[in-house]
Protein backbone atom coordinates (compact mmCIF):
# COMPACT_ATOMS: atom_id res chain seq x y z
CA UNK A 1 0.00 0.00 0.00
CA UNK A 2 3.18 2.18 1.26
CA UNK A 3 4.78 1.77 -2.15
CA UNK A 4 1.56 2.26 -4.65
CA UNK A 5 0.76 5.64 -3.11
CA UNK A 6 4.95 6.40 -3.40
CA UNK A 7 4.70 5.50 -6.37
CA UNK A 8 1.12 8.03 -7.73
CA UNK A 9 3.29 10.75 -5.81
CA UNK A 10 6.17 10.34 -8.02
CA UNK A 11 3.47 10.04 -10.93
CA UNK A 12 2.29 13.12 -9.82
CA UNK A 13 5.09 15.22 -9.15
CA UNK A 14 6.61 13.92 -12.66
CA UNK A 15 3.90 15.06 -14.89
CA UNK A 16 3.81 18.55 -12.55
CA UNK A 17 7.30 18.79 -12.78
CA UNK A 18 7.03 18.08 -16.56
CA UNK A 19 3.79 20.48 -17.20
CA UNK A 20 5.51 23.08 -15.64
CA UNK A 21 9.09 22.71 -18.13
CA UNK A 22 7.04 22.47 -20.97
CA UNK A 23 5.23 25.87 -19.94
CA UNK A 24 8.10 27.46 -19.38
CA UNK A 25 10.21 26.21 -22.14
CA UNK A 26 10.86 28.71 -25.30
CA UNK A 27 11.16 26.63 -28.51
CA UNK A 28 12.60 27.50 -32.08
CA UNK A 29 9.62 26.21 -33.93
CA UNK A 30 7.12 27.32 -31.33
CA UNK A 31 4.39 29.00 -33.56
CA UNK A 32 4.98 26.18 -36.34
CA UNK A 33 1.39 24.83 -35.44
CA UNK A 34 0.24 27.65 -33.37
CA UNK A 35 0.17 30.24 -36.31
CA UNK A 36 2.12 29.23 -39.64
CA UNK A 37 1.76 32.52 -41.25
CA UNK A 38 3.97 33.87 -38.25
CA UNK A 39 7.22 34.45 -39.51
CA UNK A 40 5.94 35.33 -43.20
CA UNK A 41 3.56 38.04 -41.70
CA UNK A 42 6.57 39.71 -39.66
CA UNK A 43 8.67 39.52 -42.60
CA UNK A 44 6.39 40.84 -44.84
CA UNK A 45 5.69 43.54 -42.61
CA UNK A 46 9.26 44.97 -41.21
CA UNK A 47 10.48 44.98 -45.53
CA UNK A 48 7.22 47.39 -46.24
CA UNK A 49 8.32 49.85 -43.35
CA UNK A 50 11.68 49.48 -43.79
CA UNK A 51 11.54 50.23 -47.68
CA UNK A 52 8.91 53.37 -46.14
CA UNK A 53 11.08 53.95 -43.59
CA UNK A 54 14.87 53.32 -43.26
CA UNK A 55 14.98 54.45 -39.53
CA UNK A 56 13.32 51.31 -38.43
CA UNK A 57 15.77 48.46 -38.05
CA UNK A 58 17.91 50.79 -35.96
CA UNK A 59 14.86 52.03 -33.91
CA UNK A 60 13.83 48.62 -33.22
CA UNK A 61 16.78 47.36 -32.60
CA UNK A 62 17.30 49.99 -29.67
CA UNK A 63 13.54 49.57 -28.73
CA UNK A 64 14.51 45.92 -27.80
CA UNK A 65 17.62 46.73 -25.71
CA UNK A 66 15.36 48.69 -24.00
CA UNK A 67 12.90 46.24 -23.32
CA UNK A 68 15.19 43.46 -22.39
CA UNK A 69 17.42 45.27 -19.92
CA UNK A 70 15.25 46.41 -17.53
CA UNK A 71 14.42 44.29 -14.51
CA UNK A 72 11.32 43.06 -15.60
CA UNK A 73 13.09 41.61 -18.91
CA UNK A 74 11.78 40.65 -22.64
CA UNK A 75 8.24 41.33 -21.79
CA UNK A 76 7.31 43.98 -24.39
CA UNK A 77 6.86 46.12 -21.11
CA UNK A 78 8.52 49.21 -22.80
CA UNK A 79 5.67 49.22 -25.30
CA UNK A 80 2.75 49.91 -22.53
CA UNK A 81 1.10 53.52 -23.15
CA UNK A 82 0.64 55.69 -19.83
CA UNK A 83 -2.37 55.42 -18.26
CA UNK A 84 -3.77 58.23 -15.66
CA UNK A 85 -2.71 56.30 -13.04
CA UNK A 86 0.89 55.12 -13.87
CA UNK A 87 3.71 56.29 -15.87
CA UNK A 88 4.83 53.57 -18.03
CA UNK A 89 8.68 52.76 -18.79
CA UNK A 90 7.91 54.17 -22.61
CA UNK A 91 7.49 57.92 -20.46
CA UNK A 92 11.06 57.89 -18.74
CA UNK A 93 12.92 60.34 -20.29
CA UNK A 94 15.81 57.97 -21.46
CA UNK A 95 12.91 56.31 -23.23
CA UNK A 96 11.27 59.32 -24.70
CA UNK A 97 14.39 59.41 -27.82
CA UNK A 98 13.03 56.11 -28.78
CA UNK A 99 11.74 55.82 -32.37
CA UNK A 100 7.33 56.04 -33.25
CA UNK A 101 8.95 53.95 -36.47
CA UNK A 102 9.80 51.18 -33.93
CA UNK A 103 6.69 50.94 -31.84
CA UNK A 104 5.03 51.30 -35.65
CA UNK A 105 6.18 48.41 -37.10
CA UNK A 106 5.40 46.30 -33.92
CA UNK A 107 1.70 47.84 -33.95
CA UNK A 108 1.31 47.08 -37.88
CA UNK A 109 2.71 43.43 -37.02
CA UNK A 110 0.39 42.85 -34.52
CA UNK A 111 -2.55 43.33 -36.31
CA UNK A 112 -1.57 41.98 -39.06
CA UNK A 113 -1.40 38.23 -36.80
CA UNK A 114 -4.31 39.07 -34.71
CA UNK A 115 -6.16 38.84 -38.10
CA UNK A 116 -4.77 35.60 -39.11
CA UNK A 117 -4.45 33.93 -35.39
CA UNK A 118 -6.28 35.98 -32.98
CA UNK A 119 -4.94 36.02 -29.49
CA UNK A 120 -1.79 33.52 -30.25
CA UNK A 121 1.24 35.53 -30.67
CA UNK A 122 3.03 37.76 -28.05
CA UNK A 123 4.05 41.74 -28.41
CA UNK A 124 7.40 40.12 -27.17
CA UNK A 125 7.54 37.43 -29.79
CA UNK A 126 7.04 40.16 -32.31
CA UNK A 127 9.71 42.17 -31.19
CA UNK A 128 12.49 39.83 -30.64
CA UNK A 129 11.96 38.76 -34.50
CA UNK A 130 11.33 41.78 -36.15
CA UNK A 131 14.60 42.74 -34.25
CA UNK A 132 16.15 39.51 -35.76
CA UNK A 133 14.99 39.80 -39.23
CA UNK A 134 15.32 43.87 -39.40
CA UNK A 135 18.83 43.14 -38.72
CA UNK A 136 19.78 40.77 -41.40
CA UNK A 137 17.79 43.09 -43.75
CA UNK A 138 20.57 45.77 -42.45
CA UNK A 139 23.65 42.90 -43.32
CA UNK A 140 24.22 41.88 -39.69
CA UNK A 141 24.55 38.47 -38.34
CA UNK A 142 21.38 36.06 -37.88
CA UNK A 143 20.70 35.22 -34.02
CA UNK A 144 18.83 32.39 -32.92
CA UNK A 145 15.26 33.11 -31.37
CA UNK A 146 13.65 31.28 -28.97
CA UNK A 147 10.01 31.63 -29.04
CA UNK A 148 7.01 31.16 -26.72
CA UNK A 149 7.62 34.68 -24.34
CA UNK A 150 4.59 35.90 -23.05
CA UNK A 151 3.81 40.07 -22.42
CA UNK A 152 4.03 41.53 -18.64
CA UNK A 153 1.43 43.46 -17.24
CA UNK A 154 3.15 45.72 -15.47
CA UNK A 155 5.61 48.75 -16.72
CA UNK A 156 6.49 51.42 -14.26
CA UNK A 157 9.07 54.61 -14.84
CA UNK A 158 10.62 55.05 -12.14
CA UNK A 159 12.19 51.27 -12.34
CA UNK A 160 14.29 52.20 -15.51
CA UNK A 161 16.73 54.14 -13.06
CA UNK A 162 20.13 52.61 -13.11
CA UNK A 163 19.13 49.60 -15.64
CA UNK A 164 19.66 51.52 -19.16
CA UNK A 165 23.32 53.07 -20.02
CA UNK A 166 23.48 56.78 -21.07
CA UNK A 167 26.53 58.21 -22.80
CA UNK A 168 27.53 60.25 -19.66
CA UNK A 169 28.37 57.44 -17.70
CA UNK A 170 31.72 55.73 -16.87
CA UNK A 171 32.35 52.75 -18.88
CA UNK A 172 33.14 51.15 -15.40
CA UNK A 173 29.33 51.80 -14.67
CA UNK A 174 28.34 51.26 -18.02
CA UNK A 175 29.90 47.82 -18.06
CA UNK A 176 28.55 47.26 -14.20
CA UNK A 177 24.68 47.18 -15.80
CA UNK A 178 25.82 44.72 -18.33
CA UNK A 179 27.90 42.43 -15.73
CA UNK A 180 25.18 42.62 -13.58
CA UNK A 181 22.69 41.03 -16.20
CA UNK A 182 25.15 38.33 -16.78
CA UNK A 183 26.89 39.62 -19.71
CA UNK A 184 31.04 39.38 -20.05
CA UNK A 185 32.51 42.58 -21.01
CA UNK A 186 33.36 41.07 -24.74
CA UNK A 187 29.75 40.66 -24.97
CA UNK A 188 28.99 44.01 -24.07
CA UNK A 189 31.27 45.71 -26.15
CA UNK A 190 30.27 43.59 -28.67
CA UNK A 191 26.71 44.62 -28.28
CA UNK A 192 27.39 48.36 -28.31
CA UNK A 193 28.71 47.69 -31.88
CA UNK A 194 25.52 48.48 -32.81
CA UNK A 195 26.05 52.35 -33.29
CA UNK A 196 27.09 50.90 -36.30
CA UNK A 197 23.70 51.92 -37.59
CA UNK A 198 21.39 54.72 -36.31
CA UNK A 199 21.32 58.20 -35.13
CA UNK A 200 21.69 60.05 -32.17
CA UNK A 201 20.44 63.24 -31.28
CA UNK A 202 22.51 66.48 -30.70
CA UNK A 203 21.82 66.98 -27.37
CA UNK A 204 23.36 63.45 -26.24
CA UNK A 205 27.18 64.56 -27.08
CA UNK A 206 27.10 68.78 -27.34
CA UNK A 207 28.57 68.55 -23.98
CA UNK A 208 31.55 67.09 -25.42
CA UNK A 209 32.10 68.91 -28.74
CA UNK A 210 31.74 72.86 -27.58
CA UNK A 211 33.71 71.81 -24.09
CA UNK A 212 37.46 72.12 -25.55
CA UNK A 213 38.84 71.49 -22.23
CA UNK A 214 37.72 67.91 -21.43
CA UNK A 215 39.80 65.31 -21.83
CA UNK A 216 36.94 63.21 -23.51
CA UNK A 217 36.38 66.38 -25.98
CA UNK A 218 40.84 65.66 -27.46
CA UNK A 219 39.72 62.52 -27.93
CA UNK A 220 37.40 63.45 -30.76
CA UNK A 221 39.29 63.80 -34.40
CA UNK A 222 39.22 67.69 -34.70
CA UNK A 223 37.44 67.44 -38.28
CA UNK A 224 34.78 65.45 -37.15
CA UNK A 225 33.97 68.01 -34.32
CA UNK A 226 33.99 70.54 -36.91
CA UNK A 227 32.02 68.91 -38.41
CA UNK A 228 29.48 68.01 -35.61
CA UNK A 229 29.53 71.06 -34.35
CA UNK A 230 28.04 72.38 -37.80
CA UNK A 231 25.53 69.51 -37.68
CA UNK A 232 24.11 70.35 -34.47
CA UNK A 233 24.90 74.35 -34.31
CA UNK A 234 21.04 74.78 -34.34
CA UNK A 235 19.92 72.35 -31.63
CA UNK A 236 18.68 74.62 -28.95
CA UNK A 237 16.06 75.84 -31.24
CA UNK A 238 15.36 72.46 -33.37
CA UNK A 239 16.14 69.18 -31.00
CA UNK A 240 15.32 67.11 -33.54
CA UNK A 241 18.65 67.25 -35.07
CA UNK A 242 20.60 64.26 -35.59
CA UNK A 243 24.06 62.77 -36.83
CA UNK A 244 24.79 58.89 -37.89
CA UNK A 245 26.71 56.82 -35.06
CA UNK A 246 28.82 55.30 -38.14
CA UNK A 247 29.87 58.34 -40.46
CA UNK A 248 31.60 55.84 -42.74
CA UNK A 249 28.98 53.06 -43.45
CA UNK A 250 25.66 54.62 -41.35
CA UNK A 251 23.22 52.17 -42.83
CA UNK A 252 25.30 48.86 -42.98
CA UNK A 253 25.58 46.41 -39.75
CA UNK A 254 29.25 46.22 -39.87
CA UNK A 255 32.37 46.68 -37.77
CA UNK A 256 33.18 49.88 -38.92
CA UNK A 257 32.06 51.61 -36.37
CA UNK A 258 35.25 49.99 -34.11
CA UNK A 259 37.24 51.10 -37.02
CA UNK A 260 35.98 54.66 -36.37
CA UNK A 261 36.67 54.24 -32.35
CA UNK A 262 40.51 54.61 -32.57
CA UNK A 263 40.44 57.50 -35.23
CA UNK A 264 38.54 60.34 -32.59
CA UNK A 265 34.95 59.25 -35.15
CA UNK A 266 32.52 57.83 -32.54
CA UNK A 267 29.93 60.44 -31.60
CA UNK A 268 29.23 59.24 -27.92
CA UNK A 269 31.43 60.16 -24.81
CA UNK A 270 30.62 56.54 -24.04
CA UNK A 271 31.30 55.06 -27.85
CA UNK A 272 35.18 57.10 -26.53
CA UNK A 273 35.17 55.69 -23.46
CA UNK A 274 35.38 51.88 -24.95
CA UNK A 275 38.41 53.21 -27.28
CA UNK A 276 40.25 54.75 -24.14
CA UNK A 277 39.53 51.96 -21.51
CA UNK A 278 42.32 49.68 -21.06
CA UNK A 279 40.08 47.10 -20.04
CA UNK A 280 37.28 47.06 -23.18
CA UNK A 281 40.09 48.50 -25.77
CA UNK A 282 40.91 45.04 -26.32
CA UNK A 283 38.11 43.89 -27.60
CA UNK A 284 37.44 47.17 -29.46
CA UNK A 285 40.92 46.42 -31.63
CA UNK A 286 40.19 42.76 -32.29
CA UNK A 287 36.37 43.82 -33.72
CA UNK A 288 38.20 46.65 -35.48
CA UNK A 289 39.80 43.97 -37.23
CA UNK A 290 37.82 40.97 -37.68
CA UNK A 291 34.51 41.34 -38.49
CA UNK A 292 33.47 37.35 -38.47
CA UNK A 293 34.11 37.16 -34.76
CA UNK A 294 32.46 40.70 -34.20
CA UNK A 295 29.55 38.75 -35.41
CA UNK A 296 29.85 36.03 -33.45
CA UNK A 297 29.70 37.38 -30.37
CA UNK A 298 27.54 39.98 -30.78
CA UNK A 299 24.95 36.71 -32.38
CA UNK A 300 25.43 35.69 -29.41
CA UNK A 301 24.82 38.58 -27.13
CA UNK A 302 21.81 39.28 -28.80
CA UNK A 303 20.58 35.86 -28.40
CA UNK A 304 21.47 35.62 -24.31
CA UNK A 305 19.81 39.50 -24.13
CA UNK A 306 16.60 37.73 -25.94
CA UNK A 307 15.93 35.57 -23.30
CA UNK A 308 16.37 38.08 -20.15
CA UNK A 309 13.80 37.46 -17.78
CA UNK A 310 11.58 36.12 -20.68
CA UNK A 311 7.91 35.33 -18.90
CA UNK A 312 6.03 31.71 -19.63
CA UNK A 313 2.98 30.27 -18.77
CA UNK A 314 0.64 32.00 -16.21
CA UNK A 315 3.53 35.03 -15.25
CA UNK A 316 2.56 36.63 -18.51
CA UNK A 317 -0.29 36.86 -21.30
CA UNK A 318 -0.86 37.30 -24.75
CA UNK A 319 -1.68 40.96 -25.27
CA UNK A 320 -4.86 41.85 -27.76
CA UNK A 321 -2.90 45.55 -27.98
CA UNK A 322 0.80 46.14 -27.86
CA UNK A 323 0.23 49.23 -25.35
CA UNK A 324 -2.36 48.17 -23.34
CA UNK A 325 -2.74 44.86 -21.11
CA UNK A 326 -5.77 42.67 -21.30
C1 LIG B 1 27.24 50.95 -24.21
C2 LIG B 1 26.34 51.73 -23.74
C3 LIG B 1 25.33 52.44 -24.59
C4 LIG B 1 24.97 53.75 -24.48
C5 LIG B 1 25.52 54.73 -23.45
C6 LIG B 1 24.00 54.01 -25.50
C7 LIG B 1 23.38 55.22 -25.71
C8 LIG B 1 22.70 55.56 -26.85
C9 LIG B 1 22.22 56.89 -27.16
C10 LIG B 1 22.30 58.08 -26.26
C11 LIG B 1 21.69 56.84 -28.41
C12 LIG B 1 21.09 58.00 -29.18
C13 LIG B 1 19.60 58.02 -29.02
C14 LIG B 1 18.96 59.21 -29.67
O1 LIG B 1 19.53 60.30 -29.58
O2 LIG B 1 17.90 59.06 -30.27
C15 LIG B 1 21.82 55.49 -28.88
C16 LIG B 1 21.40 55.06 -30.10
C17 LIG B 1 21.35 53.74 -30.44
N1 LIG B 1 21.72 52.68 -29.66
FE1 LIG B 1 22.78 52.78 -27.95
N2 LIG B 1 23.78 52.88 -26.21
C18 LIG B 1 24.55 51.89 -25.68
C19 LIG B 1 24.57 50.57 -26.08
C20 LIG B 1 23.74 50.06 -27.05
C21 LIG B 1 23.51 48.66 -27.28
C22 LIG B 1 24.09 47.54 -26.44
C23 LIG B 1 22.65 48.57 -28.33
C24 LIG B 1 22.02 47.36 -28.98
C25 LIG B 1 22.35 46.12 -28.81
C26 LIG B 1 22.37 49.92 -28.77
C27 LIG B 1 21.62 50.24 -29.86
C28 LIG B 1 21.46 51.53 -30.33
C29 LIG B 1 20.93 51.85 -31.63
C30 LIG B 1 20.55 50.86 -32.72
C31 LIG B 1 20.85 53.25 -31.69
C32 LIG B 1 20.31 54.08 -32.87
C33 LIG B 1 18.83 54.29 -32.63
C34 LIG B 1 18.13 55.02 -33.74
O3 LIG B 1 18.69 55.27 -34.80
O4 LIG B 1 16.92 55.33 -33.58
N3 LIG B 1 23.02 50.79 -27.95
N4 LIG B 1 22.42 54.73 -27.91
Amino acid sequence: MASSSTTLLSLFLFLFLNLNLSESRLTLDYYQKRCPQFQQIVQQTITSKQIQSPTTAAATLRLFLHDCLLPNGCDSSILLSSTPFTKTERDNDINLSLPGDAFDVIVRIKTALELACPNTVSCSDILVTATRDLLIMLGGPHFNVYLGRRDGRSSISTTVNGFLPKPTMSISEITKIFTNRGFTVEEMVALSGAHTVGFSHCSEFTSEIYNNSSSVSSSYNPRFVEGLRKACGDYRNNPSLSVFNDIMTPNKFDNVYFQNLPKGLGVLKSDHGLFSDPITRPFVETFAADQDRFFRVFAKSMEKLSLLGVKTGRRGEIRRRCDQIN
